[in-house]
């Protein structure tokens, strides 16, 4: 019971049916409630997130779903306010709504790109793709952080963690607006952590490599693709979204209570290289 009696908020975590490939915030939140954490299920997919909240009821878990785009500022205000109505207080939030799309794979305009390859680079970036990276993945997390501190505060303390990726960190041939704004929710957790470390409220950020979740599917259910990036992966496999889940439990409890502005990297030892 390492959340026992915590209130926490996870984005993007619609993805967690049973039987199925769990995103990692749908991993994260079955995580979350077998430790006695009252979790908050946060997503735009809501046909899905209301299913996985309800199944993880049914297992005796406390699970709701709430209809949040996370890029919507209004949005936030409320869906924090009506938390902290419901249970009296917030203690954890879990940034990690995200996508890895900035371009629709419409390869017939002569002009554009031709091929997913091409679509990567910063050529063929468009400022539409760059303005959702962003949005989803830096102004998501910075407005999660914004209206949850105050109610940390309340609490004496609190724990953020932000889904970035290896992608994040080093310059890998990936989608250019999508690397970007993974950098910049590292930067932003390690200022946010200095600024709120004396009132006991952590801020790390967790670096998955590649992992098995459903909006990963191509990159595991093409052979060839998968071969190709196991090649570069030391430990040979992918990881599962359970395995990021507990890494994202453990920054998230006071188990790491002397943990803040830290990075924690779960990629299978693709960076150490
Ligand atoms: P997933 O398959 O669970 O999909 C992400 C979820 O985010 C979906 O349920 C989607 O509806 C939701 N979402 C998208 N835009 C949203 C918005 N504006 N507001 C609220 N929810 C929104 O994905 P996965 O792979 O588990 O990704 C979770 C996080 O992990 C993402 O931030 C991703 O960038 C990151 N990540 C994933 C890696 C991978 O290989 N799967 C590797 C490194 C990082």
């Amino acid at each position: 019971m390492r959340l026992k009696n915590k209130i926490a908020i996870i984005t993007g975590a619609a993805t967690g049916l049973t039987g199925e490939i769990r995103g990692i915030g749908g991993a994260t939140a079955w995580e979350f409630v077998r430790e006695g954490a009252t979790v908050y299920l946060a997503d735009i997919n809501d046909e899905l997130g209301e299913r996985t909240a309800a199944e993880i009821r049914e297992t005796g878990g406390a699970a709701r779903y709430v209809h949040l785009d996370v890029t919507d500022e209004v949005l936030w205000q409320k869906t924090i306010d009506s938390i902290v109505k419901a249970e009296g207080a917030l203690d954890v939030l879990v940034n990690n709504a995200g996508t890895g799309r900035d371009y629709d794979g419409d390869y017939s305009d002569p002009d554009g790109p031709q091929n997913a390859e091409e679509a990567l680079k910063v050529e063929f970036t468009t400022v539409e793709g760059l303005d959702r990276q962003l949005g989803v993945h830096v102004r998501g997390a910075m407005l999660g952080m914004k209206y949850a501190i105050p109610e940390m505060r309340k609490r004496g303390g609190g724990s953020i963690v932000n889904v970035s990726s290896i992608h994040g960190i080093v310059g890998v041939d990936t989608i250019t607006s999508y690397s970007t704004a993974k950098a910049a929710m590292r930067h932003m957790s390690k200022t946010v952590a200095i600024q709120y470390a004396s009132e006991n409220i952590r801020v790390n950020s967790v670096h998955p490599g590649y992992t098995k979740t459903p909006a990963a599917l191509p990159l595991f259910t093409d052979p060839e693709l998968y071969a190709d990036r196991t090649s570069q992966i030391p430990m040979g496999r992918y990881a599962e979204s359970g395995e990021i889940a507990k890494s994202i439990l453990f920054l998230a409890s006071n188990e790491s209570s002397y943990i803040t502005g830290a990075e924690l990297v779960i990629d299978g030892g693709h960076n150490a290289q």
